[in-house]
């Protein structure tokens, strides 16, 4: 007899179905295992034979062939264990019942038969449901990540014994109860409270958080650039299940996602290093595993001294600035992450960081000017929306006694305009200013004959590009919805271009 057993398997995010079929012929004992596995799968014999007699159960001596069906496509992981573990125990007789063919059946097996999590659950569940598969086997420790999705049938548990037992209808158990899905309370390193002085800094943080624009801050050191950065939790908007959906999956197939949590309830914010290397910004290695930038989707990417950054790695992300998606190319095929993230990155102008200051002489060299600059090309440069100066703090403003506005006050503002920006943008699958279509941007920016003025001749004194025109008018529209005001006023058009031309840095 030969096991058909369901199981997933994935590419990139999205599942695809896999068959495991055992077919036991008298020959010689052997185990041979065909449909493109990768070593993982391959080394599966090893695990799946401990499993089965550490189990109590029998392990045929026999010409054992195992093929994942389709055959076609690269299959990759551990997660086939189990599947592979039922179909020999069904093809061998050892399993009964019926039941198992109602299943997906996902895990990886250790050599003692417990049940060990794996990676990309939820992406598999979520795709499994769509193409009409309602009823899964999962390991208990991936227990979590499966509770939130509704309208599927999920069985938990710990070993191949328990898995056998209630496939052969010798025990019963109760499926995993669906759970209700909340966000997490912020916490945030810093607080806006705490910065000193700086309210134009803050004002574009908060601008930039609101419509999802990228911003760099330039200044010399110890004016507090990280430390604004580090307020960018508290004052991210409210998390949405679908988005927190959106970032579990690929948090899931990276392994990164914390399994007592199943589901993130945080938008992410990310700081990879500028010793990190190309793949482990963008993604790519021999899995096509996401990198930084899908880590931080629906979040945060923040570059700390962007051009201590290498070139070419600040070069890749021009794709995914501008497009929102990453795409991974391996041997045969591409893999498309999401890459949707808003960029806050820092840098001094120079390397002693006193270039450009009217209060501190800069030591640097032209040429050591120019080639730390000129790590930052201007494609690189056009792409993010807000660039500011973060001056020395004055020290009247760091002695003062004042009342900081605390985090908690700029959130709210920024939940209010995005608010006002999910019910602009309805069923048009954007949500937030900075990722408008030119379409859209005719659509809903929107100018009076005076707006218009004040963009010309900002548009030839500072030469800008037609994208740096339409990142303009994203940031107006953005300060007019902090305002609640529905049509772009003068007044927000000026703002925008403020936040937009440091020349020393765009020259
Ligand atoms: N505006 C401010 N209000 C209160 N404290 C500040 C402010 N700016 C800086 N500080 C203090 O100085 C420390 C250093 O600031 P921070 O690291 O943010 O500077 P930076 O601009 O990132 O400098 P660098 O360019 O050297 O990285 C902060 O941890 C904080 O204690
Ligand atoms: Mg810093």
């Amino acid at each position: 007899m030969v096991g058909i057993v369901k199981s997933f398997a994935l590419d990139g995010l999205k599942g695809f179905p896999v068959e495991v079929e055992v077919d036991l012929n008298s020959g010689l004992p052997k185990y041979d295992l065909v449909g493109l596995p990768d070593k993982a799968i391959k080394e599966s014999k090893e695990r799946v034979q401990s499993a089965i007699k550490n189990s109590a159960f029998m392990f045929p001596i026999k010409k054992i062939t195992i093929n994942l069906a389709p055959a076609n496509i690269q299959k990759e992981g551990a997660g086939f264990d189990l599947a592979i573990a039922i179909s020999i125990l069904v093809s061998s007789g050892q399993i009964k019942s019926r039941r198992y063919k109602d299943f997906v059946i996902l895990g990886e097996l250790s050599l003692d038969g417990k049940l060990r999590s794996i990676t990309g659950l939820l992406p598999m569940i979520i795709s499994a449901k769509e193409m009409g598969q309602t009823k899964f086997i999962i390991p208990r420790i991936n227990e979590k990540e499966a509770s939130f999705v509704s309208g599927i049938t999920a069985y938990a548990f710990d070993s191949l014994i328990d898995v056998v037992d209630f496939l052969n209808e010798e025990s019963e158990c109760e499926p995993i109860a669906i759970q209700t899905w909340k966000p997490a309370d912020v916490d945030a390193s810093e607080d806006f409270s705490r910065v000193r002085g700086q309210y134009q800094a803050k004002r574009a943080m908060e601008i930039a958080v609101a419509g999802g624009h990228n911003i760099l801050m330039v200044g010399p050191p110890g004016s507090g650039k990280t430390m604004l950065a580090k307020c960018v939790p508290g004052i991210l908007p409210d998390l949405t299940f679908e988005e927190a959906l959106e970032i579990t999956k690929i948090h899931s197939v990276s392994g990164v996602l914390d399994l007592n949590q199943g589901v993130v309830t945080k938008r992410p914010f990310r700081t990879p290093h500028h010793t990190s290397t190309v793949i482990a910004l963008t993604g790519g290695g021999a899995k096509a595993n996401p990198g930084e930038i899908s880590l931080a989707h629906n979040g945060v990417l923040f570059l700390d001294e962007l051009p201590e950054y290498p070139r070419h790695s600040l070069e890749t992300l021009r794709q995914p600035l501008e497009d929102g998606v990453v795409t991974i190319a391996r041997a045969q095929r591409t893999v498309t992450y999401p890459a949707n993230f808003i960029l806050v990155a820092s840098m001094n102008p120079c390397p002693c960081g006193n270039y450009g200051s009217k209060e501190a002489v800069c030591t640097c060299t032209p040429s050591a000017v120019s080639k730390y600059l000129g790590k930052l090309s201007g494609p690189l440069l056009d792409r993010i929306d807000i660039k500011i100066d973060v001056g020395r703090v004055k020290f009247i403003d760091l002695t003062q006694e004042t009342n900081e506005e605390p985090s908690s006050a700029v959130k709210e503002r920024v939940n209010k305009a995005r608010k006002i920006q999910l019910e602009r943008f309805k069923g048009e699958g954007v949500f937030c200013n900075a990722k408008m279509s030119s379409k859209q941007i005719k659509k809903y920016c929107v100018l009076d004959d005076e707006c218009k003025q004040i963009l010309e001749s900002a548009f030839e004194k500072f030469k800008m590009s037609a994208r740096g025109y339409t990142r303009i008018l994203k940031v107006a529209r953005t300060i007019a919805d902090l305002e609640g005001a529905p049509n772009i006023k003068p007044e927000h058009i000026a703002e925008a271009i403020g936040l937009r031309t440091i020349e020393k840095i765009t020259l």
